[in-house]
């Protein structure tokens, strides 16, 4: 159904975003890394999933309605740390913060937020995960993790793949890095989207001064057009399992870690603590090729489920992207620039428009596949010809299970 912002869905609330955003600011969300090869997979491997419904199935009493850490919720989503909503939107973090507490769901404070995780807790409340990017100095991510304790977040999420910095070029081109450096190009870029100037970046900066990372701490404090901005000190690429131990030993609530595809490391996070993975490739941002996690949902199910929470996101727009999903076994969906994309566009009531179209198309796909309850949602309705294989068997891959299945 159409609304006052007049987005029937998040496609419509991406484009109301493309108008209103500098250039710079909405290929920054929207794009993906290098040639885009795992942004458009993450989109395309839905629709290799097809739907094999059931009818008759008296679908009048339906309930999207789940658990996840014990605590129920209307909807089987979470919102997924993306760390630039204040860029987007005046306040954006707390919008976004908000309309995920009306809807009664998770809502993930990136390290990387515009706004403090004390302001968001205070003016927004609701269900508050904390997403941590470690830095090479433990000790420094260890408070943070201890701040995140005290102000009383739920869950911690610590993303792990980002070994290494990833390649969007086009950030460069349209001189979008931090720190920011003004040219020509993005100038103009600004200059063209005068509603967003005003009514976001000199708001920003007459109100609160020049956006920074409201959660770093002293030490690293920075605004995003610093100089002194500190890149050495974000290289985590010796991280390694003993550090999700040693934060299971710091953090008593849910551990999940964020950015696994592989069933092994699946297994490894479950063995050194975590409470919950997140199968994700962080929306085709930064390994590109990387598989959709989608395709490789069902073996990490397989190989975890049942122990461990199991939630997946990158590329779900649609609702029938989270039925597949829950079909396949994860117990929950999360999600990243649909609702970026809402707040893009009309902020808090873009960010409460983007869940609420979700809520509705996973109800319609509920009712017209016949499921009454996310627990009757498994894999019997799904047809998937052939998960993980683009050509349709005819890849060596394809080949290779052929040839096993006949030997077998
Ligand atoms: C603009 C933007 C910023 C993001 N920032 C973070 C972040 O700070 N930490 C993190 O773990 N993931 C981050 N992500 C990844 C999301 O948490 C999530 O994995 C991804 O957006 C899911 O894909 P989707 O956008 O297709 O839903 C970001 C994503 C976007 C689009």
């Amino acid at each position: 159904m159409k609304d006052s912002l007049g987005a029937y869905n998040i496609a419509d609330l991406r484009e109301m975003a493309r108008r209103r955003l500098p250039k710079g600011v909405f290929e920054f969300v929207d794009r993906g890394t290098e040639d885009e090869v795992a942004l458009r997979n993450n989109r395309t491997a839905f629709e290799r999933i097809k739907l094999k419904p059931r009818v008759l199935a008296d679908v009048s009493r339906r309930s999207q309605a789940t658990t996840l850490f014990g605590k129920k919720q209307d909807m089987p989503i979470m919102i997924a740390p993306t760390g630039t909503a204040g860029l987007l939107w005046y306040d954006g973090e707390v919008g976004m913060a908000k309309a995920a507490a009306a809807a009664g769901v998770p809502f993930t404070v990136a390290t990387n937020s515009m706004t403090s995780m004390e302001t968001i807790a205070e003016r927004a409340g609701g269900r508050l995960w904390f997403q941590l990017y470690m830095w090479s100095d433990r000790s420094l991510s260890h408070k943070l993790v201890e701040r995140a304790r005290g102000v009383g977040f739920e869950a911690l999420i610590v993303t792990v793949d980002g070994a290494v910095s990833s390649n969007r070029e086009y950030n460069h081109r349209n001189g979008f890095e931090v720190p920011i450096r003004f040219n020509a190009r993005n100038v103009i870029d600004v200059m063209k989207k005068p509603g967003w100037l005003a009514a976001v970046f000199l708001r920003q900066l007459l109100t609160k001064g020049m956006p920074r990372f409201e959660n770093y701490p002293p030490e690293i404090m920075a605004t995003i057009v610093d100089k002194t901005f500190k890149k050495s000190i974000l290289k985590n690429d010796s991280l390694n399992w003993e550090d999700i131990k040693a934060l299971r030993k710091i953090w008593p609530g849910p551990l999940l870690v964020k950015g696994i595809l592989h069933p092994d490391d699946a297994a490894l996070a479950a063995e050194h603590g975590a409470d919950g993975v997140i199968i994700s490739n962080h929306g085709g941002r930064n390994l590109d090729s990387s598989m959709a996690p989608i395709e490789v949902l069902p073996e990490v199910v397989d190989r975890v489920g049942g122990r461990t929470t199991v939630i997946v996101d990158s590329g779900f727009r649609r609702g029938s992207d989270v039925v597949k999903a829950l079909a396949l076994g994860a117990n929950a969906v999360g999600i990243g620039r649909a609702t970026l994309f809402g707040t893009a566009a009309a902020g808090e009531p873009g960010a409460v428009r983007a869940i609420a179209i979700l809520r509705e198309e996973i109800d319609r796909i509920m009712g017209l596949t016949g499921a009454s309850s996310i627990d009757q949602l498994n894999r019997d309705i799904l047809h998937v010809a052939a998960l993980g294989d683009d050509t349709g068997g005819r890849s060596p891959a394809g080949f290779e299970q052929r040839r096993l299945a006949q030997t077998a």
